[in-house]
């Protein structure tokens, strides 16, 4: 298994809370559309692969209710506690070596999981075993290809292509990609599933929004991972936050590309 240190596994608690609650607040609504588009019920069994701060995971207990089951794994559950859901498991696990009995989930769901995975195609193939003939997998990843600033100045502009080079690197020299996103409806096909849903989300918002913030708190977070690329220097990044922080500042900062499928049979 191919070893890469998940990014913000040594970052501070608080501020990495407050990033993940401000990433449920944006996402979430589109997620929970995706997974009842996927046919989400009561009485379905399902994985929730990386839960992070676990809204998904308890809005997938509250749907599929005392008769469903959802199983969420997570290499560091620190922020879930203990469910007060009886029908909801809490893993401390690694996706790529976690054990579960093939074919037994109905719906299979990750955001934000597979782009710190070098070797995602270990852990896309576990999630795909999982489901039962007829199952369902939604993947939401991100393309950080997609970012553009769409005003500011010179300096902004360049300050943002340069933090969006930085993130690049970063993740290279882990040997991720930061475009994965973009592979995802391929990845699913090659893997036989059906009936591929896929929509490609690339915001155009302003400074002090929520994906603003998002990309903000990570900046400060992986503040020294961006310095050591050599692409990005103290400036930029504060430039990068105050941009961020603006309201009168209009960029893209990221697409999450999501992708729905279904496996053959059932
Ligand atoms: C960026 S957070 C996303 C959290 C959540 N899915 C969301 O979108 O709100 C990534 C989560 O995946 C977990 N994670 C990272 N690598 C993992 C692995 N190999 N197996 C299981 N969980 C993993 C992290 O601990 C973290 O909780």
């Amino acid at each position: 298994m191919a070893q890469s240190e998940y990014v913000f596994q040594r970052v501070e608690n608080q501020r990495e809370l407050e990033r993940l609650r401000m990433i449920e607040q944006v996402f979430d609504p589109a997620s929970r559309r995706r997974l009842l588009g996927a046919g989400l019920q009561a009485g379905w069994r399902c994985l929730e692969v990386g839960p992070g701060a676990g809204s998904v995971m308890t809005w997938m207990g509250e749907v599929a209710g005392p008769t469903g089951q959802v199983v969420a794994v997570d290499l560091d559950p620190k922020f879930l506690g203990e469910s007060r859901q009886s029908k909801v498991e809490i893993v401390r696990a690694d996706i790529r070596t976690a054990q579960f009995p093939e074919q037994s989930f109905d719906l299979v769901h990750a955001r934000y999981v597979l782009i710190h995975l070098p070797d995602y195609e270990v852990a896309l193939t576990k999630m795909v075993d999982s489901l039962k003939p007829g199952g369902w997998l939604v993947l939401e990843e991100p393309d950080f290809s997609a970012s553009r600033g769409i005003t500011g100045d010179e300096q902004e502009l360049e300050s943002l292509r340069k933090v969006n080079q930085a993130i690049e690197q970063m993740y290279a020299t882990r040997g991720l990609d930061y475009e994965l996103g973009l592979k995802l409806p391929a990845l699913m096909q090659r893997r036989g599933l059906q009936r591929l849903t896929v929509e490609n989300d690339a915001p155009l918002c302003a400074g002090g929004s929520g994906i603003a913030t998002v990309m903000k708190l990570s900046t400060e977070q992986l503040r020294e991972k961006y310095l050591a690329t050599g692409v990005v220097g103290p400036s930029d990044l504060e430039r990068y936050c105050r941009f961020a922080d603006d309201p009168n500042s209009w960029a893209i900062y990221y697409a999450t590309i999501a992708v729905s499928g279904r496996k053959a049979g059932g």
